[in-house]
């Protein structure tokens, strides 16, 4: 068996070599031992078992995320499990809820359509008890994942199987980072993306706008915020106003890229 810091040193080389960030090896080997790269950093002569590592390292080298991997992501300060059934959630959509959080009304009924991990329908539960939360998904695969994280996080949303809404009938606030991309660009993705996140959370047809609009055909007298993609803010603008929905905002993520649209019948 060898030591921490020899393993540490070795791992982050080869991590280097190929491409992949040497803070993976110090997050996995964290996990395995269940201590803070603090503790790694001062135990370094106290001995550590390679095999573990190496067979999630062999994980990471094959492309799969490290989200996947520790079964964990960050959203919004929390920690939500995740794993190959759903998105791993994106720091743009925090932008989507905090535009939620602001806007939503006090005691508003809220769906998010396509709730994934649950990031966004429990985030807003979490964040605003006054709120009445439903998040809905039509991957059976992703609601057990949105389910276990509501039970870690002890959050009071409910959580349902639908087809965009179409088994939903009123609410004040629709939330929604749906899926956006082209079905050819799916093949342009980055290999974390195209061979490991679900094909369900990333197009929705050889458009782009398909769930956009289907959201907007259901969405009766909601405010709707809604992600929405690159390059996608002027279809976005002509499916809303098409469909009699003013756009009150359209919000930039920090790459400056219109990101999030706000949208109501009458303006706000
Ligand atoms: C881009 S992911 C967003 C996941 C999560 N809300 C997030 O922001 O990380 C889109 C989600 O929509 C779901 N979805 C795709 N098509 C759907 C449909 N027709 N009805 C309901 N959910 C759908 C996918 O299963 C996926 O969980």
């Amino acid at each position: 068996m060898t030591s921490i810091r020899k393993l540490r040193e070795s791992r982050r080389e080869e991590a280097l070599r190929r491409g992949i960030n040497p803070r993976d090896v110090d997050l996995l080997l964290g996990d395995l031992l269940g201590r803070s790269l603090p503790w790694l950093i001062s135990h370094g002569e106290e001995p550590a078992d390679d095999v573990a590592l190496d067979a999630m390292l062999a994980r990471r080298y094959a492309g799969e995320p490290i989200q996947y991997i520790r079964g964990r992501s960050e959203f919004y300060g929390r920690d939500f499990y995740v794993d190959d059934r759903v998105l791993i959630p994106r720091p743009e959509t925090e932008l989507l809820v905090e535009a939620a959080l602001d806007r939503a009304p006090h005691g508003a009924r809220v769906i998010d359509v396509g709730t994934g991990s649950g990031c966004i329908a429990l985030t807003l539960a979490l964040e605003r008890s006054d709120l009445r939360v439903l998040g809905i998904d039509k991957s059976i695969n992703a609601l057990s994942v949105a389910k276990r994280n509501r039970e870690r996080l002890g959050a009071n949303a409910t959580l349902a199987a639908s087809d965009l809404l179409d088994s939903i009938r009123t609410a004040d606030v629709i939330v929604s980072n749906p899926p956006y991309i082209p079905a050819a660009d799916v093949e342009t993705l980055a290999t974390e993306v195209r061979d490991f996140e679900p094909r369900i959370a990333l197009t929705p047809g050889p458009l782009g706008t398909e769930a956009i609009e289907r959201i907007l055909d259901s969405a009766g007298n909601a405010i709707v915020l809604m992600e929405v993609g690159f390059g996608q803010e002027q279809s976005v603008r002509e499916v809303a106003t098409a469909r009699g929905f003013t756009v009150d905002d359209f919000l930039n993520d920090l790459a400056g890229i219109p990101r999030v649209v706000v949208l109501s019948r009458d303006g706000e």
